[in-house]
Order: structure tokens, then C-alpha cells, then sequence
């Protein structure tokens, strides 16, 4: 029997979406608002869904307690208030879309995860565009 825990989230963050190849007409074209060279912000909605086995003793399939704590740490700290692109390592490089970030979210919660709880990762960067990511 498995059953899936959900934690929800919140980070505001600031992102330029460019690719440094490009003139900026094409970046301006492919990323429209987003490419703005001056930055700008998104209210990100973050889902956290945790899926395995209740467990038999507690009846959790994992201590909600410890997975907001982890995520507060491990992606609220470092990402609320932050210009993605300036101020977060992974984004140095990696064009900061909401599908990067997912998958750099996926990547951080990952280990501090029981390995037999599968993870996945919903971002939602505007209330109507989300993007999944589940480790695949
Ligand atoms: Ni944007």
C-alpha cells in the first residue's frame, strides 16, 4: 500500500531566464518577459510529495515535522529573497527556468530522504504554469 505526504511551500525569488549565446532579440524572443536583463520576481508554490509504505509503528509514511524542517533548510533558506541567477550556485550556469529548478530542488531533498520514499517535486511558478519533476 502506498500513500503519497504533501508538503506545500512558498519562496519569492528573482530570475533573468537568457542564454548568454544568443543576441537579446532571440533571448527577448524565446524568453519574452523573462528575459528582462534587470531581473524580476516570481511568487514560487513549491509541492513536495513524499510516496512509500505507512509505517507500522507511527502510522506516517514520513514525519511531516521533518520534511518541513528539511525543506525550509535545504530550499527556503537558500532560495526565499534571493536572486536566483547572482546568488545561487547551481544557477551560475543553468538557465534558472522553472523546469531547472525543480530538478536542482529534486537533487537537494533527494539525500535527506529515506531512499525508499520516491520524491517528487512540483513548482509552480505562476498560479497556472507548473512543472514536475520526479527523478526520471
Ligand atoms: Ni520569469
Amino acid at each position: 500500500m502506498q500513500v503519497t505526504v504533501n508538503r506545500k511551500a512558498h519562496f519569492n525569488a528573482a530570475h533573468r531566464l537568457y542564454n548568454a549565446a544568443w543576441t537579446d532579440a532571440r533571448n527577448a524572443t524565446v524568453f519574452g518577459k523573462c528575459a528582462n536583463p534587470h531581473y524580476h520576481g516570481h511568487n514560487y508554490e513549491l509541492i513536495v510529495a513524499v510516496k512509500g509504505e505507512i509505517h507500522p509503528e507511527t502510522g506516517f509514511v514520513m514525519d511531516m515535522k521533518i520534511l518541513k524542517s528539511l525543506i525550509e533548510t535545504e530550499i527556503e533558506e537558500r532560495f526565499d529573497h534571493k536572486n536566483l541567477n547572482e546568488e545561487v550556485a547551481e544557477f551560475k550556469t543553468l538557465n534558472p527556468t522553472a523546469e531547472n529548478i525543480a530538478v536542482v530542488i529534486w537533487n537537494k531533498l533527494r539525500p535527506k530522504i529515506d531512499k525508499n520514499l520516491a520524491l517528487s517535486i512540483t513548482l509552480y511558478e505562476t498560479p497556472r504554469n507548473f512543472v514536475t519533476y520526479s527523478g526520471e
